[in-house]
């Protein structure tokens, strides 16, 4: 399978660069700026990303262009485009205007492979501080903008580009079509990554890795592990055994739903009723990482002995996607949330993996899932965090508060899909706050609890903003769980974009 490797020196827009590329059709991998995978007879193109860190910068992070400059066609993208010009013999300097946010691009040869068919005055999306004042006499300007003289340069009589915009954020409006020609006008690329392929190779490597062996995999019935479900389904039928937990954190009914989805899709599976386990471990816990990690473990441990009781299985599957094995560069990293809900199992069960989903982003996941025939209803499902409500019971998790916000939110996400607005959200769902509040019902004094709605559109969780849902829709949902859900006195709606708040309350 063809594919460009693009080299991370740490951009925020790394993956989105992959996820554009991916959208053209054509595998690519991102790899750390230093691990370049020499000797890959697939690679067909490179591409530099961009960097918090100047090329000036003492610590700035350096590659040896050697390993592929001439030998592949090559793309440095904002810090990866100074770099080309500060080796080649260019000068890179910090300039006192700065250009963050839009620029009108206006390029300067009709025939340059890489602008071909981009409108002139394109607007482009720049972020950078430095810029690239000279460049050496081999260098060919291909675009420039107001402020930017050398905003695109090409190397001559190279395959090699570099562009200080980035053509792989949306607002960059013919960005698409740059990466599009560097992709398969410039790297040949045959756009043969597509759902359909997908699925046939890995089904065919699946069978021929897992041979008769049995496996097991954890189901939780979001989008990743019942598209993994499915497609080991395909390659090795009822070799395949999952198993689902109830952990007492789930929505509304949704245990039952759920296992009847998947054995009508003919999937093997085990449902395991653990809430009161879970209920026990949470006694007492009211710290949310405390709260985490006692509803992983709770759920290594009953997976654990439910798989067991399975005789010769050698392999354990997981839904991992793309996101969460790149192996990209974390700078600034700081762990806000942890989001790892199983970590540890593997290590624990002694079993080999198996991940099918690891080369995928959720969007491809999506897409193969729907060519698998999965149902709408369960690839749309928005996401759902893996300790379920119980980061949504902001403190100690009991059954009778599970059994109130499981109500409340049920009739908040029936709403949504009644009024046609569930696909409208990103991700929707009810918190169910720690204090009570003063109400009156009928000659009656209430002091019951507080239910806040929450939905936010985004495109990745990283970044959300808080949906504009119509007021006379909140005004239905709110009286509705205000009668129906008994304990509950009042609702409230969440106008917090992410950042500075987070998606979820815990
Ligand atoms: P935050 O709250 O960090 O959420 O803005 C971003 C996205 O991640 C989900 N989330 C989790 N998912 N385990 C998960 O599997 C977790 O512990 C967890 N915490 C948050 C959240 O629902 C949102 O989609």
């Amino acid at each position: 399978m063809q594919k460009i490797i693009i080299l991370d020196f740490g951009s925020q827009y790394t993956q989105l660069i992959a996820r554009r590329i991916r959208e053209l059709n054509t595998y690519c991998e991102i790899k750390p700026y230093n691990k370049f995978p020499a000797g890959d007879p697939d690679i067909i193109g490179v591409i530099l990303s961009g960097s918090p860190y100047s090329v000036n910068d003492k610590e700035a992070l350096q590659v040896d262009l050697s390993q592929f400059r001439g030998k592949y066609p090559l793309l440095g993208i904002c810090y990866g485009a100074q770099y080309l010009a500060k080796q080649l013999g260019g000068e890179v300097k910090s300039v006192a205007t700065r250009e963050y946010g839009k620029a009108q691009l206006v390029w300067h040869d009709d025939a340059d492979l890489l602008m071909h068919g981009v409108h002139d005055d394109s607007t482009v999306w720049m972020s950078h501080g430095d810029s690239i004042v000279s460049t050496p006499d081999f260098f060919k300007n291909v675009g420039s903008t107001a402020d930017v003289k050398n905003a695109a340069f090409q190397v001559e009589g190279e395959q090699t580009w570099g562009v200080q915009f980035h053509p792989e954020v949306y607002h960059s409006q013919d960005g698409k079509i740059v990466l599009a020609n560097f992709v398969n006008g410039i790297c040949g690329s045959k756009s043969d990554w597509t759902p359909d392929s997908f699925i046939e190779s890995t089904v065919s490597c699946l069978r021929a890795k897992l041979g008769d062996d049995k496996v097991v995999l954890a189901l939780s019935g979001g989008v990743d592990s019942t598209v993994a479900a499915v497609l080991l389904n395909k390659a090795i039928g009822k070799n395949l055994t999952c198993i689902f937990v109830d952990n007492g954190l789930l929505r509304y009914k949704e245990f039952e739903s759920v296992l009847e989805n998947y054995s009508q899709m003919g999937l093997n599976v085990i449902g395991v009723d653990a809430k009161d386990h879970f209920y026990a471990a949470l006694k007492g816990v009211t710290e949310p990482e405390k709260k985490r990690k006692v509803i992983g473990k709770g759920f290594i441990d009953i997976f654990d002995r439910e798989a067991k009781k399975l005789t010769d299985v050698k392999w354990l599957a997981q839904g991992t996607i793309y996101p969460d094995v790149i192996e990209s560069l974390s700078i600034t990293g700081m762990v806000i949330k942890s989001h790892h809900n199983v970590g540890g199992l593997p290590e624990k069960m002694n079993l080999k993996l198996v991940e099918p989903l690891r080369l995928l982003f959720k969007d491809e996941v999506r897409r193969v899932g729907r060519q698998l025939g999965i149902p709408q209803s369960l690839i749309g499902r928005h996401p759902f965090p893996g300790p379920g409500l119980g980061v949504r019971i902001l403190g100690e998790v009991t059954p009778e508060k599970v059994r109130i916000l499981q109500e409340a939110d049920h009739y908040y996400i029936q709403g949504l899909i009644d009024h046609g607005l569930y696909d409208q959200v990103w991700q929707a769902g009810t918190i169910l706050l720690p204090i009570r509040s003063v109400g009156v019902m009928g000659d009656e004094r209430t002091y019951e609890n507080v239910i806040a709605l929450r939905a936010v559109n985004s495109t990745d969780g990283m970044t959300a903003t808080w949906s504009h849902l119509p007021h006379e829709f909140l005004a239905e949902v709110s009286s509705r769980i205000i009668n129906k859900v008994r304990g509950v006195n009042r609702v409230v709606y969440d106008i917090s974009s992410k950042p500075p708040s987070t998606i979820e309350w815990e």
